[in-house]
This record gives structure tokens, C-alpha cells and sequence, in this order.
């Protein structure tokens, strides 16, 4: 058997124990699974131990798991995913998407995954600030490096938004959950996670796109301005999510949804799946265009992401993400 390196042998030390719910994994086990001495397993228990992960070691019975930490930490991630990645994993950066690409430009592969505990230049759409307060939410880019065409990438945002809402009802977070088109994510009529993807192109081929994801999973509260708008998931459902496991359950889904995008580059195979979470669906919607704003039924999206609107004259029209926003006629979404 190959020798481990040490992170990754941290990283497939918490899978196995994580694997045996509570069962006691023997040493010994453990020393011929990496090739390496007792005394180097021991090292790496007491290495989780000292990050938060609570391990019982008996002797003649080995290792079990009683409980993780909810820490943003590499090994952490690495083990709740479902293929190889090069993860990257901050106490405090200026923006995931920012790191992600520095590090795209230095040749990172494609998936690599870039997440923090906390941002303090965190970026939103529209050159808003976005902010990732420590230890309560979640920060996320995974960069790509697709060959499609560039006027295809926007719709990786809807694919992305589409991945945030699998992972979190895959992480009981159902009743009141949907998206608001293009991209955000809406929990109680309140905006829970929001998406940026950035892209640097050639004249005529994509370099690559950095997705960003934020997510409020257990903020407890919010700035006057925006508390009528804003939530997080335990605020609405009293559900604190584990934030490494759900980085990678977002990552996993992403990959899901994504290589069935890349069959067609549009979202032929997703559309369905889309309209059934899109809150705007039959729903009056306000489409503010700077030619001129309009009012209609939302329909739902067509393949390329586009949001389908019937107007009152029964003409349907198709309003692009890029050009124009929509509001729902009574509040945020509804
Ligand atoms: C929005 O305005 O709705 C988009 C917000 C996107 C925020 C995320 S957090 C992770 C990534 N890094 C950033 O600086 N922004 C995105």
C-alpha cells in the first residue's frame, strides 16, 4: 500500500471513523490502511483532536468519533466529497473569488475549491459589498475551466443556484425554499445565499470562471437595512448545518448538475428541475429594462436560462439576466 501524506491521511482518518457511526476502528487497521507506524496514526488523531473533532482512543479497541466540529477546515471538506479536488481552505481572505483567481492564474486545475471562515472584502453583484462574518456563514469559488462558448457561461450561475438548493434539501432545509431568478436563493421570502460568477476571456474562448457562492447558514442577525430581506437557514428553521459538510454537498451537487449542462451547454436537462424551485413561477413579475419596464406573468425559464414572461396582451416575451431584473410586484419575491 502507498504511504499517505499527512493531510490526506487526516482526511480519510475522519471518513473511516465518520464511516463506522460511533464504532470503534482499530489502530491497527488504521496503521496497514496507510502504511505507517502506530505512532504516526496517533499523531494524526491528536492533530483532529487539537482542531475540534472529539475522538475516543481506548486500548485493545482503537478510535471512535463522537462528534466534528462545525470548523471550515481542508480535511474537513476533502472528507464529505465525492471526487478529487484541490481545496483551499482560509481562516480570513479578501474574497474566495478573489483567491481563486490569483491561484487560476498561477495554473490551478479546474475544480479547484476555495472556501473561508471569513471574508473582509467579499464581493456581491452590482459591485456590492458582501459580508461573511466569522464562523457563521459560508464563502465559496470553485473555479472551472470549460470549453464552451463565452455567451453560455452566465447560465453556470443558474446551474450554481440550482446546486445551493439540492445541497441544502439534502440537508433538510425543504419547506420555503426556492430561487429567485436568475440566482438567488429565497428562504421565507428572505434571501439566504447569493451566487457571482466571474469569467476571463480570450478574444473568443473562455480562460476560466470562477463561481462564488455565499451562504448564511447560522448568522443570528442582520443590519437594519436589510433585515426585512435577508436570512440565514438557522434563523428560519432553527437547522445549523455543519458548513464544511455542506461546502462539499454544494461542490458535489455542482458537479452533478454541471456535467449534465456541459452535454448540452444549455439547460435543457435542468430546466425542468429549475422551474419547479423558481419562486417567480406563475407569478406577476415587474421586468425593469432600461428601454422600458413592463409588467407580466412569469412562466418559467427557457433552455437558455431566460426568464419566459407573458405579457397581459398574451405575447410571450423572454427577459435576460443580463440585461434586465426582475422584482416581484409585492415585496422581494412574492
Ligand atoms: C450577490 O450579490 O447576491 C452575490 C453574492 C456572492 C457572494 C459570494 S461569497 C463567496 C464569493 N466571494 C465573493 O467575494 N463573493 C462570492
Amino acid at each position: 500500500m502507498q504511504h499517505c501524506p499527512d493531510g490526506k491521511m487526516k482526511t480519510e482518518i475522519i471518513r473511516i471513523l465518520r464511516e463506522q457511526k460511533g464504532e470503534f476502528v482499530s489502530g491497527e487497521m488504521l496503521c496497514e490502511q496507510f502504511s505507517v507506524s502506530r505512532n504516526a496514526v496517533w499523531k494524526a488523531i491528536n492533530r483532529l483532536k487539537e482542531q475540534g473533532f472529539e475522538i475516543e482512543s481506548v486500548t485493545k479497541k482503537g478510535y471512535r468519533l463522537i462528534s466534528e466540529p462545525d470548523l471550515l477546515a481542508k480535511e474537513s471538506i476533502e472528507s464529505y466529497l465525492s471526487r478529487e479536488a484541490s481545496v483551499f481552505c482560509f481562516d480570513e481572505i479578501d474574497s474566495t473569488n478573489n483567491e481563486c483567481m490569483r491561484l487560476a492564474g498561477n495554473g490551478a486545475p479546474d475544480g479547484t475549491l476555495v472556501a473561508a471562515d471569513c471574508q473582509t472584502g467579499g464581493k456581491g453583484r452590482r459591485g456590492r459589498n458582501w459580508t461573511t462574518p466569522k464562523g457563521t456563514a459560508i464563502a465559496m469559488s470553485i473555479l472551472l475551466r470549460p470549453q464552451i462558448a463565452p455567451q453560455n457561461a452566465p447560465m453556470l450561475t443558474l446551474v450554481s443556484a440550482l446546486a445551493v438548493a439540492k445541497a441544502l434539501q439534502e440537508n433538510g432545509v425543504k419547506e420555503g425554499l426556492g430561487i429567485k431568478w436568475p440566482n438567488d436563493l429565497v428562504l421565507n421570502k428572505k434571501k439566504i445565499c447569493g451566487i457571482l460568477t466571474e469569467m476571463i476571456t480570450e478574444v473568443d474562448y473562455i480562460n476560466h470562471i470562477v463561481v462564488g457562492i455565499g451562504i448564511n447558514t447560522h448568522v443570528e442577525s442582520f443590519p437594519e437595512e436589510i433585515k426585512d430581506i435577508a436570512s440565514s437557514i438557522l434563523l428560519e428553521t432553527g437547522i445549523k448545518i455543519n458548513r464544511s459538510k455542506l461546502i462539499a454537498d454544494v461542490y458535489n451537487c455542482f458537479f452533478r448538475y454541471y456535467d449534465i449542462f456541459l452535454k448540452t451547454e444549455d439547460l435543457s436537462g435542468l430546466k425542468e428541475e429549475y422551474d419547479r424551485l423558481l419562486l417567480n413561477k406563475d407569478r406577476e413579475v415587474k421586468v425593469l429594462d432600461p428601454k422600458g419596464g413592463f409588467c407580466g406573468t412569469a412562466l418559467g425559464i427557457n433552455e437558455r436560462g431566460e426568464l419566459r414572461v407573458k405579457l397581459p396582451n398574451g405575447e410571450i416575451t423572454d427577459v435576460s439576466a443580463g440585461e434586465v431584473s426582475v422584482r416581484g410586484l409585492y415585496g422581494y419575491v412574492l
